[in-house]
C-alpha cells in the first residue's frame, strides 16, 4: 500500500502533464486537418465561373491576411503550448528533488560507521538535511507492550538508528533538538519528545514520525517517502528523562 502511494505521488504529476502534452498534440492535429479541409472547400468554391474574367492572375496571388478564426485559433493553440510547457517544467521543478533521490525517495545518508560517529561528536541526532530527517541513535527495548510498538518489527530501527521525519505531528513545525535536555522541543506549541521521539508533552497527539530504514552494503538507506505514524502517547521504550535545562 505505501509503494503504490509512494508511486503514485511521484509520478502523479508526470502523467498529467504527459496527458496534458497528448491532448495538445490531439488538439494541434485535429486543427490542422479542419484547417485543411477548410481551405480545400474554399478552393472548390472558386469555379472558373465564379471568378470574374481577367481576375485568375489576382486570385494566384498568396492570400497574406490571416483571417480572423485562423488567427484566434493559432493565438488558443499558443497559449496552451506555453501553458503546458510551464506546467511541465513546474512539475520538473517540484518533483526534482525526488528524481534526484532527496525526500520524497529513498535517500543514502552515509554509512552506519560515519552516522554513529557524527552523531556520537556532535552528542546530537544528525540531521540530514536532503531527506528532512533525523537520525537519531537510539537506546532502549524496541518495544513497549502497552501500547503495541515494535520499532524493528514495522522496519523504522537498524543497527541502533532510527529516522524520524522532522516535522511535528502537532501543527508541521520543524522540530530541532535540544542539546541541553536532549530532547526534541518544538518551539511552535512546546511539544516534547525524547530522543526516540516519544511524545513526553504538549499538544502533539502522538510520538514524531518515523521513516522506514535499511542497512544496505553498510550505507544507511531512509525510505522518505512515507512516514511511518509515531507511536502512541504513553509510549516509553527508553526511560530517558531530561538531561539537562529546556531549550524552549
Ligand atoms: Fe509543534 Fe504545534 S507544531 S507543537
Amino acid at each position: 500500500m505505501s509503494g503504490v502511494l509512494a508511486v503514485s505521488t511521484g509520478t502523479m504529476a508526470v502523467i498529467v502533464v504527459v496527458l496534458l502534452i497528448d491532448l495538445y498534440l490531439v488538439f494541434l492535429i485535429v486543427s490542422g486537418f479542419r484547417a485543411r479541409k477548410a481551405d480545400r472547400e474554399v478552393k472548390a468554391t472558386v469555379t472558373a465561373d465564379s471568378v470574374p474574367a481577367g481576375a485568375e492572375e489576382a486570385a494566384a496571388v498568396p492570400q497574406k491576411v490571416m483571417p480572423r478564426r485562423e488567427f484566434f485559433r493559432k493565438a488558443w493553440l499558443a497559449s496552451l503550448g506555453l501553458f503546458a510547457l510551464q506546467f511541465g517544467a513546474a512539475s520538473i521543478a517540484y518533483l526534482w528533488p525526488t528524481i534526484k533521490g532527496g525526500f520524497g525517495s529513498k535517500v543514502t545518508v552515509g554509512s552506519v560507521e560515519d552516522v554513529k560517529k557524527a552523531i556520537a561528536e556532535a552528542n546530537q541526532p544528525l540531521y540530514y538535511g536532503a531527506g528532512r530527517v533525523w537520525i537519531t541513535s537510539y537506546e532502549g527495548t524496541g518495544k513497549d507492550p502497552k501500547t503495541g510498538v515494535d520499532y524493528e518489527a514495522e522496519g523504522t530501527l537498524a543497527e541502533g538508528l532510527m529516522p524520524l521525519d522532522q516535522r511535528c505531528v502537532h501543527l508541521k513545525c520543524r522540530v530541532p533538538f535540544c542539546v541541553s535536555s536532549q530532547w526534541f522541543e518544538c518551539p511552535c506549541h512546546g511539544s516534547k519528545y525524547n530522543e526516540a521521539g516519544e511524545w513526553k508533552a504538549g499538544p502533539a497527539p502522538r510520538g514524531m514520525d518515523r521513516f522506514k530504514i535499511e542497512i544496505v552494503g553498510g550505507q544507511v538507506v531512509v525510505d522518505t517517502s512515507e512516514p511511518v505514524p509515531g507511536a502512541g502517547r504513553g509510549t516509553d521504550t527508553t526511560g530517558q528523562a531530561p538531561e539537562g535545562p529546556f531549550c524552549s
